[in-house]
């Protein structure tokens, strides 16, 4: 979730050798102007700044101290600037602690600070993730609110985030094969784009590798939405905001000027796809110097075609066509563009990724034509509807 642009607001967190990090600073989120969608009247809930949601459970501190037997550090799935995350068992009827092994498995995210920040993302994420339902959103289960405790229960995904399986591939964690890689960046990007359009017009803000969850098919949802925000209304072009988010993966002209809009999470997403494509971390500072930022580090590559397949995951070697691979290329140069108009949208982007699947299929068969994501057949001999050049 966030902390502070200016001045860390997470440096107290319990994870502090991330990869990434994170920036913002307190904003308006404002909870009582809550979108048309919901399916049910909702009024403040007590004291709590939440909305009232028929569909989420509310868990007292000690059922969730006795699902996650005590917040025993064994239990623990992993550690953002939240909070640590438990697994835990609950009973699938009475919502009661289960025995380990038995009922339903849930992952119990437990804010370990003090203060308005962490309250309002623990407030945000219920209050949207509370009313968004679509498969590649991970569900919430519920919360707790007593005294100084503030949890949250969602669903168990077994598998993990796709930066575990991106860059902790030692050991425990396997190296996403290139199929998996575009499966998983075909559910995230249906997942924004659900967002996106005419039912939730929703602004995530947080869109990066962590927060991209896999379930035991490696089905992939999105997660955290502590920075999610109201998209704009009344015609408006942008909504001004704070700046929050994370380094590397935040849109350019975001962090400039504060307006934030759907084409920033289209930033976002082409940076997550480039680590995909790559195998490299958004910023990376074991690397060589001008290696470290790796939009800016891959951009020349991804221009040209002669060299685009050098930036690509040496893990994967041998999976993918090269026409496939130059058009998640050029989708990914594309999404990551200066100029927030010349990003495509997240249907043209969902449309993209499944024409490359498709076209994977249609290809073992036939030639090597490709087709751009307009739908458009193209040569990558012409360099005019692509970005990439010979
Ligand atoms: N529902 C879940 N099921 C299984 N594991 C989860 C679940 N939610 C989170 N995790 C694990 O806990 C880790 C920490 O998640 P969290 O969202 O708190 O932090 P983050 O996304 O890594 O960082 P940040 O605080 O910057 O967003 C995840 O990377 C993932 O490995
Ligand atoms: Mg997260």
């Amino acid at each position: 979730m966030g902390s502070c642009f200016s001045a860390r607001i997470r440096a107290d967190g319990p994870r502090q050798e991330g990869p990434s990090s994170r920036y913002g600073s307190i904003d308006e989120r404002n909870t009582s102007s809550r979108r048309s969608f919901s399916p049910a009247p909702l009024t403040p809930r007590k004291d709590s700044g939440i909305l009232e949601s028929t569909n989420l459970k509310s868990f007292s501190f000690n059922d969730l101290r006795v699902a996650t037997r005590n917040f025993r550090p064994d239990s623990v799935l992993g550690a953002g600037g939240f909070g640590y995350v438990f697994k835990g068992w609950i009973d699938e009827h009475t919502f009661k602690a289960a025995k380990p092994g038995t009922g339903v498995v849930i992952a119990v995210k437990r804010l370990n600070q003090e203060g308005l920040q962490g309250h309002k993302e623990w407030q945000t994420e219920i209050n949207y993730l509370g009313q968004l339902y679509h498969p590649n959103l991970v569900k919430l289960v519920g919360y707790c609110f007593e005294d100084e405790h503030r949890l949250l229960v969602y669903e168990f995904m077994p598998r993990g985030s796709l930066e575990n399986h991106l860059f902790k591939g030692t050991g425990h964690f396997q190296p996403l094969s290139w199929n998996l890689r575009m499966k998983v960046a075909l559910d995230a990007a249906k997942g924004l784009a659900y967002l996106h359009g005419p039912e939730a017009k929703v602004i995530y803000r947080d869109f990066k590798s962590s927060n991209i969850l896999l379930d035991a098919n490696y089905n992939a949802k999105l997660s955290d939405f502590g920075l999610a925000k109201d998209g704009p209304k009344d015609g408006k072009s942008h909504v001004s905001t704070r700046i929050m988010g994370t380094f590397g993966y935040a849109a350019p002209e975001y962090i400039a000027t504060g307006r934030l809009t759907a084409r920033s999470d289209v930033y976002s997403f082409g940076v997550v796809l480039l680590e995909m494509i790559t195998g490299r971390r958004v910023l990376d500072k074991n690397r060589p110097n001008g290696e470290q930022n790796l939009v800016k580090w891959a951009r020349p590559y991804l221009s040209s075609k002669r060299r685009v397949l050098q930036v690509f995951d040496a893990r994967m070697e041998g999976q993918y066509s090269t026409s496939a691979a130059l058009r998640a290329a050029i989708l990914a140069i594309k999404c990551v563009a200066k100029e927030p108009k010349y990003r495509p949208t997240m249907d043209q982007v969902v449309k993209a990724l499944e024409q490359l699947q498709l076209q994977e299929e249609v290809q073992k068969h036939h030639g090597t034509c490709a087709e751009d994501y307009s739908g458009k057949v193209v040569s990558y001999s012409d360099p005019s509807p692509s970005p990439i050049s010979a």
